[in-house]
């Protein structure tokens, strides 16, 4: 019996190399420049008290054709975008109208581990649930989609998630571009039925890979535009892809400032010409348009990048700025935006270390590093809901490292119920880029790269998840649990 499934699951394995090798290179993105017609929408604004009923509904994700999607309100892919004060308590009533269990993880927010939005802590079709708890920290740009076990990639893939944005006093004194000067971009790629439905139907190639997609969107449609003006404008992104990583820029090279990342504003924006974003991450950047013609297009692209195995290798155009207004305009980026308190390394009672890296097959030839289905593991496991993998003690400190140096794919590592800063990172790029130099929730490894990570915990008691956030990954078992005691 044992040998027979041995055997079966060696044979699933060369299938799946073999077909990784001829088809599997990426997802070719489809895009013609000619095509950005679609008025960039912006999700509607909620406040702190709020219902959403997950459902399937329908989007014009594609000019005239309407797409079979999940949502969290009737006639629309994604939720609303909540806005909260920090200090606010935040209300949020889930009705779930799917035929399967569905809950709400809040991305990036510190809340009881009983709101977290555990993978067995769901809510079954026909029922609902309140979420409620105190949103205690700085502002940023936050997130929310389902987590259930088994079901958080295809459930977010389909269109369950939306941005939340937490204000505080300190943002708010910096004046930064408000209005309409202040948009939201969540970009996501993804695959079409003939009837324009949404398709999620991964392989076993994309379960390794990831789940790419061919149509890129931003706040749920495919090749959109917007008309700006002669000023600067403040772009909230999400990468809420389930595995596409961006290396974002503009089609004339131009380069913009970095002010933010997962948990708020770093203390001084940087340059940049490109910045690689990858799923579950958020960066805060500025634009500034005022030296344009009126007339003048150019795209917020995508560039090629290095060092992501079947990833980055097309460049392709996201979203068309078109210059339509001439204003006056004599915004100034404050010199600091914000004080961030280094954690010493010096304070932290524990290292633990993650090792992410694929199984690789040994005694099987020169395929070592090879990814295959059920095997993206933390340190040789996968989740299991009934073990607790780490326990750490309340308001302590530690260092976690996480180890992908002879890895063969790139992950996104995400921790709840904290914020993070980043030490460092060794292998691979050797460095932190402009967005890893704030608190943080997700952290990019490249193959080949260690990274350190240093928090405190909440005094929140309960148990919270780990995980990849190639969601792909993370269905597939590289997800453990830590319990806070
Ligand atoms: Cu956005 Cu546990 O994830
Ligand atoms: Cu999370
Ligand atoms: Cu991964």
């Amino acid at each position: 019996m044992k040998t027979n499934k041995t055997i079966y699951c060696c044979l699933l394995i060369f299938t799946a190399f073999f077909s990784a090798c001829d088809t599997n290179d990426d997802i070719v993105v489809n895009v013609n420049d000619g095509d950005f017609t679609i008025i960039l929408p912006s999700p509607p604004i909620t406040g702190q008290n709020t219902s959403l009923t997950a459902q399937q509904t329908t989007q014009l994700i594609f000019k005239g054709k309407l797409s079979t999607v999940l949502g969290y309100q009737s006639g629309s892919i994604l939720g609303p975008t909540i806005l909260v004060n920090s200090g606010d308590s935040l209300k949020v009533q889930l009705k779930n109208d799917l035929t399967e269990p569905t809950n709400i993880h809040w991305h990036g927010l510190i809340v009881p581990a009983n709101m977290d939005g555990h993978p067995e802590d769901v809510v079954q079709p026909g029922a609902s649930f309140d979420y409620k708890f105190k949103v205690a920290q700085r502002g940023g740009l936050y997130w929310y989609h389902p987590h259930p076990d088994g079901y958080t990639a295809k459930q977010a893939y389909l269109g369950l998630a939306g941005a939340i944005i937490v204000r505080d006093t300190e943002e708010d004194k910096l004046n930064l571009p408000s209005g309409e000067f202040e948009v939201p971009l969540v970009i996501q790629d993804k695959r079409i039925n003939t009837d324009y439905s949404l398709n999620y139907s991964p392989t076993m190639n994309d379960v390794m890979t990831g789940y790419m997609g061919q149509y890129i969107t931003v706040n749920g449609v495919h090749t959109p535009y917007k008309g700006v003006k002669t000023t600067t404008y403040r772009f909230r992104v999400l990468n809420g892809s389930n595995s596409r990583i961006y290396n974002l820029g503009f089609s004339n090279g131009v380069s913009f400032k970095v002010i933010g990342s997962d948990g708020g504003l770093l203390e001084t924006a940087e340059t940049v010409s490109t910045l690689l974003l990858a799923p579950g991450e958020r960066a805060d950047i500025l634009i500034d348009f005022s030296s344009y013609n009126i007339g003048k297009e150019l795209f917020l692209i995508n560039n090629t990048f290095t060092g992501a195995s079947t990833q980055g290798k097309q460049k392709f155009n996201i979203l068309k700025f078109v210059l339509e207004t001439k204003i006056t305009d004599n915004y100034t980026t404050p010199t600091l935006l914000s004080s961030i308190d280094k954690i010493a390394s010096s304070t932290a009672s524990k290292t633990r270390t993650f090792r992410i890296s694929e199984m690789s097959m040994s005694g099987m030839g020169n395929m070592g590093g090879m990814t295959m289905t059920g095997m993206h593991q933390i340190n040789n496991k996968v989740y299991d809901k009934n073990r607790i993998d780490e326990v750490v003690t309340a308001g302590s400190t530690e260092i976690w490292v996480f180890d992908n140096s002879t890895g063969a794919e790139p992950h996104p590592m995400h921790i709840h119920g904290v914020q993070f800063q980043v030490l460092d990172r060794t292998g691979g790029r050797g460095s932190l880029i402009a967005s890893e130099k704030g608190w943080k929730d997700t952290i990019l490894l490249l193959p080949g790269e260690k990274v350190r990570v240093i928090m405190t915990f909440s005094e929140y008691k309960g148990v919270f998840m780990l995980h990849c956030h190639n969601l792909e990954h993370e269905d597939d078992g590289m997800m453990l649990q830590f319990e806070v005691k």
